[in-house]
């Protein structure tokens, strides 16, 4: 045992008692998450942490499950002191790093062909914030927007965020927990077939065409105490994501990187099943630095891919035709078209109408009525080019990224025509 190590448990029992004594608390200017005020750590090296009392503890869970080489290692030290040497920050819309890269490398290189690209976060909730968005993003229909997610009701995203995801979206089916939950009338293998015909309800109770995907921790930690699924599970939920086209997402933030005797939980605990998308957090920085990082298969990684080269590819079509349609040759809108702007999937025409009345309306307001009507949603804005508000009317246009080039042809058309229609309405020649 290591020196002042307190292993006394009536010291121990005095000083928890102590710390829920209000009047042997100082000050703090934390909201902490503890009903009372935890005790301050002045020093760490390995798993033993020093306390301001001058007792010397274990750290057994890591923080939680966090530290995963124990505080003041070494050579992770170095490391860090070295890159702070180097280079301190730079930020990831301008430059790159060579850790990050290296990280992000070694990550896709270790997966055996599960991953293909990575992309990192600051933690874990935001790790899994950005895989529901990007699961939202490769899977969202065109012109329709109803989407559903499912979680298993134990990972930590259903429970932690339960006040803030809504229960229109986010929906939720039995936690795989064959030793509460299993019934004395089945074994494991009709427990999981169990598990399966209701993840299968579900995603055709929701209409299996909105479903993005389903969502569960490899081994569930903090929300219901290291609960790893029974045998064949992640295989069969597995089946019924790919039946209906869903993403199958894990959330290894807690049992990843290394926690459970394999880099990823699932290559022991989860019947190898690699998933779509994954959230690490926790031991990837190991508490030396707050970092998450999002883990995609080859399959999203081109999903992503091919929608970014598509918009970029329909934007410059949809500027194109705006351009012939609104401003070309005997155009009736033509001198009333102060600009066509935009890149990607983010376009907006702005209109000049001199003394071109309303009756009092807003033009772009009108378009947007008139391209409803039309069959056509777009967003109109009025005046905000001049600080009296009578210039810069505009109409933005932003479709969805994997849209197609028969739809921006139809968008331009409506577009064009509402546009025509309000001018000849209100008499503008
Ligand atoms: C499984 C799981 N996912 C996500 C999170 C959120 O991670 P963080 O606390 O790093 O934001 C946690 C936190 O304990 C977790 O256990």
């Amino acid at each position: 045992m290591s020196p002042g190590l307190a292993a006394d448990s009536a010291q121990q029992s005095h000083s928890f008692n102590a710390l829920k004594d209000s009047k042997t608390l100082k000050p703090t200017s934390i909201l902490h998450r503890t009903p009372w005020q935890p005790p301050i750590a002045l020093a760490a090296e390995g798993i033993y942490i020093d306390l301001e009392d001058g007792r010397r503890v274990i750290d057994g869970v890591g923080g939680a499950a966090v530290a995963c080489l124990g505080n003041s290692h070494p050579a992770v030290m170095q490391a860090i002191k070295d890159q702070v040497d180097k280079v301190s920050y730079v930020y990831n819309m301008q430059l790159s790093n060579q850790p990050a890269e290296a990280l992000a490398k070694r990550l896709v290189d270790t997966s055996n062909g599960a991953f293909a690209l990575c992309g990192f976060a600051s933690g874990g909730s935001e790790a899994m914030e950005s895989v529901l968005k990007l699961a939202r993003q490769t899977i969202v229909i065109p012109w329709k927007y109803a989407w559903d997610i499912v979680f298993s009701v134990s990972s930590y995203s259903a429970r932690s965020y339960a006040d803030i995801l809504d229960d229109v979206h986010f929906h939720h089916v039995s936690p795989a927990y064959a030793k509460r939950f299993q019934r004395a009338d089945e074994n494991e293998e009709q427990y999981v077939e169990r598990l399966r015909q209701e993840l299968e309800d579900k995603f055709l109770q929701l209409g299996p065409d909105t479903v993005v995907g389903f969502v569960a921790e490899t081994v569930v930690g903090a929300t219901t105490g290291v609960v790893s699924a029974p045998k064949g599970y992640f295989r069969a939920m597995k089946s019924v994501c790919d039946k209906y086209g869903a993403l199958f997402i894990l959330d290894e933030v807690m049992s990843g990187m290394g926690r459970m005797g394999t880099l990823h939980a699932w290559e022991s605990f989860g019947d190898n099943v690699a998933p779509d998308i994954q959230a690490v957090a926790k031991g990837l920085g190991g508490g030396y630095a707050s970092i998450g990082a999002i883990l995609m298969s080859q399959k999203i990684a081109d999903g992503i891919r091919d929608h970014s080269e598509n918009i970029r590819k329909q934007g410059a079509y949809l500027d194109k035709l705006l351009q012939q349609r609104l401003t070309g040759p005997n155009k009736l809108a033509a001198p009333y078209i102060f600009d066509i702007r935009g890149g990607g999937g983010f376009w907006a025409v702005e209109f000049e109408l001199g003394t071109a009345g309303f009756k009092g309306d807003s033009f772009a307001m009108l378009v947007q009525a008139r391209a409803l009507d039309n069959g056509l949603i777009v967003m109109g804005m009025t005046g905000g080019a001049n600080l009296e508000g009578t210039k810069g009317d505009h109409v933005m246009l932003s479709p969805a990224y994997n849209v197609t080039k028969e739809q921006i042809e139809k968008i331009a058309d409506i577009f064009s025509q509402s546009v025509e229609e309000v001018l000849k309405e209100y008499n503008v020649q």
